[in-house]
This record gives structure tokens, C-alpha cells and sequence, in this order.
């Protein structure tokens, strides 16, 4: 379904380590700053299912593709109604950190079909006004997780499954922009700034 509802929907996606969330913060503080009303937000998200999801990242055991992918369909239609939609009702400007461009993606590389993911995907959801890809290798991203964030990677962030994850992203990511990610960050958010600013002004949200 397309965004019938006065507010803009942006989506950011990208594997992990490409600098999403900086991304996604650094945007929300510039629109902020130009007086435009916005709301940050992510997928999973801390709700009851997306509570659920984060816990497996971690544990040892990792739930089967298929609970994966229900549970993250479920906590998407819980943000879509409590959240994304009721802001885009009253006007505002929704950043997304993650999307069902995601769920394609990285249940799509445990063995699900992506393309039926999308499909479902797009059917059951709401399609964002603007998508942002980062794009960086997953050998650059495994380096920056290892040696940024001076933690060690989850379930999710295993080279060879980041590498499947980015495969399946270029099958899936058709309307999507790609921003590059190696870029410095003042630059990339500037790079996508501009691009919002243009479709605010082609859906007369200026
Ligand atoms: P995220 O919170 O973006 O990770 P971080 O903030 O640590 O970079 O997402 C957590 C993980 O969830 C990420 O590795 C990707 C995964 N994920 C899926 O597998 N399917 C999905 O539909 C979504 C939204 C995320």
C-alpha cells in the first residue's frame, strides 16, 4: 500500500555495521533543527514481539528461520498501527531504522524465499515514501563491528551470513537510493538530507 496519509515515511536500510542508526539520528537532528516534526524509529522495535526478537540475538540457541520471520511480521503491523501510521496521520516525518526490505534480506539468507518475503511484505505493509541504502561490503562492516564497536558480533553479524544477507539485499532493494557508506558521515548525511528535502518538496511537505 502506498503512503495515503499527509505525514513522510523514510526507511534507512543497510547491513549491519554500515551506519545505520548514525545515519538515521544525524537526519533526525537536522530536520529538527529546520522545524520539521519527526519521529525516530526502528525495527525490531522494543514492543512485545520485537522484546522477543532481540533476546534471541544473543542467546545461544537461535530460533528457527520461520518463528523469526513471523515474529518479525508481527512486530511490524504492531509499529504500523501504533506507531508509524498514527504519526504519519497527524503529519510527521518517520525515520525508520529497518524496514521489511530487512526481513527479505536476512530471513531470505537463513533459507526463506525473499521474494515472497517482499511480496507479503508489500501487500500487508505500508510502502515507505523514500528508501536509503548504505552501501558497504560486508568485509568493511564485519572490521567496523570488530574493531567500532569493540564488541563481538551477534547471531546476525557473522561474515559469511552478512555476505548472503548483502546478496540477497541487491535482489531486493529495486526503488531503494544507495548512499555510499564509506563516505564521511557529515557528507552522507548531507547526500540524503538533499534527497529528502526533494521529496518533501514533490509531496508539497516543504
Ligand atoms: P538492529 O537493531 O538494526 O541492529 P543494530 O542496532 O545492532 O545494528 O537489528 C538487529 C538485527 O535484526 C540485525 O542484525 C538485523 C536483524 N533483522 C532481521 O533479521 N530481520 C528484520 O526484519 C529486521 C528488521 C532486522
Amino acid at each position: 500500500m502506498k503512503n495515503q496519509y499527509p505525514g513522510f515515511f523514510l526507511v534507512i536500510e543497510g547491513i549491519d555495521g554500515s551506519g545505520k542508526s548514525t545515519l538515521a539520528n544525524n537526519l533526525y537532528l537536522a530536520l529538527k533543527k529546520m522545524g520539521k516534526d519527526c519521529l525516530l524509529t526502528f525495527e525490531p522495535t522494543n514492543g512485545k514481539w520485537g522484546a522477543i526478537l532481540r533476546q534471541s540475538f544473543t542467546g545461544a540457541e537461535r530460533l528457527s528461520a520461520n518463528e523469526e520471520l513471523g515474529l518479525f511480521m508481527k512486530d511490524r503491523q504492531d509499529h504500523l498501527e501504533n506507531v508509524i501510521i498514527p504519526a504519519l496521520k497527524d503529519g510527521r516525518i518517520i525515520i525508520c531504522d529497518r524496514y521489511y526490505f530487512s526481513t527479505a534480506a536476512y530471513q531470505g539468507a537463513r533459507g526463506l524465499d525473499p521474494q515472497a518475503i517482499l511480496a507479503e511484505s508489500r501487500a500487508k505493509s505500508l510502502e515507505p515514501d523514500l528508501c536509503l541504502f548504505l552501501e558497504l561490503s560486508p568485509e568493511e562492516a564485519i572490521n567496523r563491528i570488530r574493531h567500532g564497536r569493540k564488541e563481538k558480533e551477534n547471531n546476525f553479524e557473522q561474515l559469511d551470513y552478512l555476505k548472503s544477507v548483502a546478496k540477497i539485499y541487491g535482489t531486493v532493494k529495486n526503488g531503494c537510493i544507495p548512499l555510499d557508506a564509506t563516505l564521511p558521515i557529515e557528507e552522507l548525511t548531507d547526500q540524503a538530507l538533499k534527497l529528502i528535502l526533494q521529496r518533501l518538496e514533490d509531496k508539497n511537505l516543504n
